[in-house]
């Protein structure tokens, strides 16, 4: 079997877990690339990676299996074109751009020249998810018909760090929409099978006007010696949607909820069950039938949330290794990237148009 190379651009919070995910699965790491050259020798000494560099460059001129676009959002349109391009494989960090024109422009270029893509909605790779997913499809759960749940994390809570999240030049629009909200839609289209066709949502920005001192945020004028800044995007959002064929529902994310570190909950319910599982109990699967409580079973080979990184990496290298896309396939691709896009974009509209509905069309 060809032993395969990677490249890994922007090594930051999520881009090194990309390189300790590939690492552990004997990848080449080919290319380490990240504007601190110093940061990418370091790692690149670390994980045994072949080159480093600041020049995003020398990845396309590479010869590369696949690349791993980390870096911030905003690059990801202009980064992603030449990618594709070159007829790079590639795995993109979420959101894959800010238009909902770039994203379909990126979904028909890797059309075009044949490239293997992901996204990373990493969550999908629960391990208890896989049943969750089989339980929901199969005759005995009947048809899908309510999907509802939340999303929720403090990490956005004060004291907060100011970093490219509040910029809206460098996150686009959004924040809690794009960052946690992104792969909670995809989560329920992906477990239910259904596609959300239209929304509302409401946005809530608690603290517009905050104070700064020494790179963290705090709340407006709590502390003495501090500059003033004023941050445009939401910190909670509430989510209405209808999905494919009368399937109705809703969520609230928060990046705001002191305790609630990374909890995502998702409850689904079928004509004959109903199916419930959150990140928390990431191994714990629910499911209730009428008249005979609740079925608790503990998913027996769990798998941590670092893991679910891993697992998609996988599923990916394995279409990159016998060179096309397997139909049963899990992962999700620029396909799923590009209707990311639209919703969070359908999400920004309605939330400006006072919570209006927006149908997403494709
Ligand atoms: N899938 C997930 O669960 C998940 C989690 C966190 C972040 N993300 C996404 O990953 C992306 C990066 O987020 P992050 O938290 O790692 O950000 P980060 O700021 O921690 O890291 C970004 C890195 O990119 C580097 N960089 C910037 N411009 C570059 C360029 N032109 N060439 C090469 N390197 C460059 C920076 O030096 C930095 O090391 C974002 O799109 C974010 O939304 C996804």
């Amino acid at each position: 079997m060809k032993k395969l190379k990677a490249a890994v651009v922007g090594i930051g919070s999520i881009g090194i877990n990309h390189v300790k995910a590939l690492h552990g699965m004997g990848i080449e790491l080919a290319w380490l690339i990240d504007l601190d050259l110093n940061h990418a020798k370091t790692v690149a000494a670390e994980y045994d990676a072949t080159n480093y560099s600041t020049d995003f460059a020398d990845v396309l001129d590479s010869d590369v299996d696949c690349i791993h676009l980390c870096t911030p959002p905003n690059l990801h349109y202009d980064q992603m074109t030449q990618i594709l391009n070159r007829g790079f494989n590639v795995l993109c960090e979420k959101p894959l751009c800010f238009e909902d024109q770039q994203a379909m422009e990126l979904y028909q270029l890797a059309r075009k020249h044949n490239c293997l893509t992901a996204i990373d909605f990493n969550v999908r790779f629960h391990l208890a998810l896989t049943e969750v997913k089989s339980i929901i499809e199969s005759e005995d759960f009947g048809a899908v018909r309510l999907i509802h749940g939340s999303y929720l994390q403090e990490f956005h809570a004060f004291p907060a760090p100011l970093d490219w999240r509040y910029n809206k030049e460098l996150a686009g629009n959004m924040r809690a929409m794009t960052e946690i909200g992104s792969h909670w839609t995809d989560l329920a289209q992906y477990l239910s099978g259904k596609k959300i066709t239209a929304l509302s949502a409401r946005f809530a920005n608690f603290s517009p006007e905050r104070d700064l001192h020494e790179g963290m945020m705090f709340e407006k004028d709590s502390i003495s010696v501090s500059d003033k800044i004023t941050v445009e995007s939401e910190d909670a959002v509430i989510l209405n949607m209808l999905f494919e064929d009368g399937v109705i529902g809703s969520c609230i994310l928060s990046e705001v909820s002191a305790g609630r570190i990374n909890r995502l909950a998702i409850e689904i319910t079928g004509s004959r069950k109903n199916i419930w599982w959150n990140s928390e109990d990431n191994n714990v699967i629910n499911i209730g039938m009428k008249n005979a409580g609740i079925n608790t079973f503990v998913y027996p080979f769990g798998n941590s949330f670092g893991d679910t990184l891993g697992f998609l990496f996988k599923a990916f290298y394995k279409d990159i290794q016998r060179g096309y896309a397997d139909e049963n396939s899990r992962y999700p691709t620029l396909y799923d990237g590009m209707r990311n896009v639209l919703i969070c974009n359908a999400a920004y509209t309605s939330a400006t148009n006072q919570g209006k509905w927006v149908e997403i069309k494709i």
